[in-house]
């Protein structure tokens, strides 16, 4: 039984960060030295990385992810008074090797095993994605990871949601794209992508145009609503 809406769903596509790959991995994995500060490090950093990629994007400024993850760093860390390179490059370093969500491989396993193709269309730079999905022994199970740094534009311009289209040779709307970040799930939603929003935090409902036409609290549900339970 598909859900209503995804019944002929031929690809599954994956935002990385925080939708297959844990954002908050990083800072958490240091607080031996972060102490109570972990947390707002992680939120702080992962915010402004988030805001500086869409400046950047409407001033015409790019750079990759992987910078802007640094510029990103080095705001939070300030904004906290932690001026520690060691610490900062350590930080960097477990961004490269963030955890997958628990049950990520499992699902791209049986999403595969129903004969569906599979994606991660990202932010991240190619080497950022190479790094991520190697540590989560995933490439196996990936038929393209797709990086915005072909278009030279963060999403959520639509040249990026394109990009899924291009690749993988079906239109949006016979893919189903996932993200936990309800923006990005708006943006997908707008081009004409299924969209599955992946509200792992319980997050409130974005006020904005083109909401997502499932929620889910895990991906554990994805493989039941595209018809590869
Ligand atoms: C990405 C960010 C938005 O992976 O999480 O594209």
């Amino acid at each position: 039984m598909t859900a209503q809406g995804f019944d002929d769903i031929g690809a599954c596509v994956f935002d990385a960060y925080g939708t297959l790959f844990d954002v908050d991995a990083a800072a958490r994995h240091c607080r031996s030295e972060l102490g109570d500060k972990w947390q707002p490090l992680a939120e702080t950093w992962r915010l402004k990385q988030l805001q500086y990629t869409w400046l950047r994007s409407v001033m015409g400024r790019h750079v990759d992810f992987w910078r802007v993850t640094g510029d990103a760093l080095d705001y939070a860390m300030d904004s906290l008074g932690l001026d520690d390179d060691a610490l900062r490059d350590r930080l960097m370093d477990l961004y490269l090797a963030l955890d997958a969500y628990p049950e990520a491989k499992g699902v791209l396993a049986q999403l595969k095993s129903a004969g569906m193709k599979t994606a991660i269309l990202s932010n991240g730079a190619p080497d950022m994605l190479e790094a991520a999905v190697s540590n989560a022994d995933i490439a196996g199970l990936l038929d393209a990871v797709l990086s915005v740094e072909e278009v030279g534009v963060f999403k959520p311009h639509p040249s990026v949601y394109r990009m899924g289209e291009d690749r993988l040779g079906l239109p949006a709307g016979r893919m189903s794209f996932q993200s936990s970040n309800a923006w990005d799930a708006a943006a997908a939603s707008a081009f004409g992508y299924h969209v599955i929003w992946v509200n792992r935090f319980g997050q409130a409902r974005e006020r904005i145009p083109d909401p997502p036409h499932a929620e889910i609290e895990t991906l554990e549900e994805l493989p039941g609503i595209v018809g590869a339970g």
